[in-house]
């Protein structure tokens, strides 16, 4: 074997062995709701795991020992800070690390495009750190090629050779925040390599804190694989909202539709309709590939149709909450309006790309009184787009019972439904939760 050969296997070898017996040093860029399960999880096999996030807060928390997300307890928080989790905002520690997973926001620009300079911004940051023999996993959702073309040439660029002293991958995230049927541990995770010495490398990351591990045969592969699982989603999602309003139109309940299809063994997956998209992924990711598909002349029909049905929902329901208020001789116009549950969806504190936001909005514009009821919200956060000076109200048969209407965004178990039904003057449903429409109880 050639000296060149010696030196590169070294550092593989060296570092797979440092992976596999798990005195390796983990360091998690982007402590979110990613990046934080995940630390917690390669603290809990016995890794040393350091978190960097430019947000001081979370550092400072986690250093308390405290939780900052309400689907992840104080006690796994401490329990992982007791086996070696730390977070920092000190970003000269990267050169102590073996691996570095790359877990910051992949948002969307104003015209719908990419924005990923969270990632570009935070290669810049920790290439000054860097040293032989690390490897860097990107996990933030991208468009195909991302990897390849922004993170190896900055590598490169770097004066590091990518298979040889540092090793570059990609691999997915498929955090669900809230499902309690899956944990970290337990989601196949895809991943990839740029080279198959990356691979190996990546391979030896991730098998030591995931149960099942796909590898796959290039970074374009794993990313494209995450947007075609969102995309798949949105799709799906938009299709099943157009039936709710077919449904609708022709009187028929489309529950009991989508529960009589998901008798069916095979070529069925139950999809359910809602008020619109939400949170982080499945409102912004399919548009990452739609960018990147233009560069090919390619023109993603179906991404584009899917986020025009799934977008009009919000509409949907405040025409819906019309519907509703005359029914009663009202109108939008002077009616006092509760929506119940602002967060994207049910049992989570994030409120990213909410509907019940969008709703909120739309129906203050049109002259309602709106307040609002989350108990994961006691007061209304600061958005981009949206202010709303408001605190959550208590839920009870007295606060139900002050509104003209009561509308379920997100519905939240925490909830009482058998309350909100009885209490409510009128309800305007987006979530299936009533088994019936009644003369008060309206679906959207
Ligand atoms: N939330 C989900 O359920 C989910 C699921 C699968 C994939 N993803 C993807 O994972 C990625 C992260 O999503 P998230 O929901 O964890 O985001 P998040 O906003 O919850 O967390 C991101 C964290 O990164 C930090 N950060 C931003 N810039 C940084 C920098 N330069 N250096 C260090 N830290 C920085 C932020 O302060 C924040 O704490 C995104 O690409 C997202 O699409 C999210």
């Amino acid at each position: 074997m050639n000296i060149e050969n010696t030196i590169k296997n070294s550092f593989k070898d060296h570092l797979i062995h440092k992976l596999e017996d798990r005195s390796a040093r983990i360091g998690i860029i982007g402590l979110g709701y990613v990046g934080l399960p995940l630390a917690i999880r390669y603290a809990q096999v016995g890794y040393t795991v350091t978190g960097f996030d430019i947000d001081p807060l979370k550092a400072e928390k986690i250093a308390a020992g405290e939780t900052y997300f309400k689907h992840i307890p104080n006690q796994r928080v401490r329990e992982a800070v007791n086996n070696g989790f730390s977070a920092t905002t000190d970003f000269s520690l990267v050169g102590e690390m073996d691996a570095l997973i790359i877990c910051v926001p992949t948002p969307l620009k104003e015209q719908r495009e990419p924005d990923i300079s969270f990632v570009t911004n935070t290669m810049e940051t920790i290439l000054p750190h860097m040293r032989h023999g690390q490897i860097v996993s990107l996990e933030s959702t991208t468009y195909p090629g991302t990897t390849e073309e922004e993170l190896k040439p900055r590598l490169q660029h770097a004066g590091f050779e990518i298979g040889k002293d540092c090793f570059l991958a990609y691999s997915p995230e498929r955090e669900d925040p809230g499902n309690t049927d899956f944990t970290t541990s337990t989601i196949p995770k895809v991943v990839s390599g740029t080279t198959p010495d990356c691979l190996q490398v990546a391979i030896a990351l991730y098998s030591g804190v995931i149960d099942q591990v796909v590898p796959v045969s290039s970074t374009q592969v794993a990313e494209m694989s995450k947007l075609l699982e969102n995309i798949h989603r949105a799709v799906n999602i938009g299709l099943v909202n157009e039936m709710k309003i077919v449904a609708d139109k022709m009187g028929i309940d489309i529950y009991q539709v989508i529960a009589a299809a998901a008798t069916k063994p095979f070529g069925f997956v139950a999809y359910y309709p809602g008020p619109g998209l939400g949170g982080h992924c499945i409102p912004i990711d399919p548009f990452y590939l739609t960018w990147k598909a233009r560069e090919y002349g390619v023109n993603t029909r179906f991404i584009e149709l899917a986020g025009e049905i799934n977008s009009y929902m919000p509409e949907w329901v405040v025409e819906k909450v019309g519907e509703a208020l005359n029914s009663v001789a009202k109108t939008i116009d002077g009616s006092r309006i509760l929506v119940l549950g602002i967060a994207y969806k049910k049992n989570v504190d994030d409120i990213r790309e909410s509907p019940s936001v969008e709703i909120m909005k739309l129906l203050s514009a049109q002259g309602a009184m709106v307040e609002y009821c989350d108990p994961y919200f006691p007061n209304f956060p600061k958005m981009r787009n949206y202010d709303f000076k408001l605190q959550s109200r208590t839920f009870s048969a007295a606060t139900l019972q002050e509104y003209d209407c009561v509308v379920i965004g997100a519905d939240h178990d925490l909830f009482d439904y058998e309350l909100i039904f009885s209490k409510s003057q009128l309800v305007v449903d987006t979530r299936g939760r009533a088994k019936e429409q009644t003369e008060h109880i309206f679906r959207a």
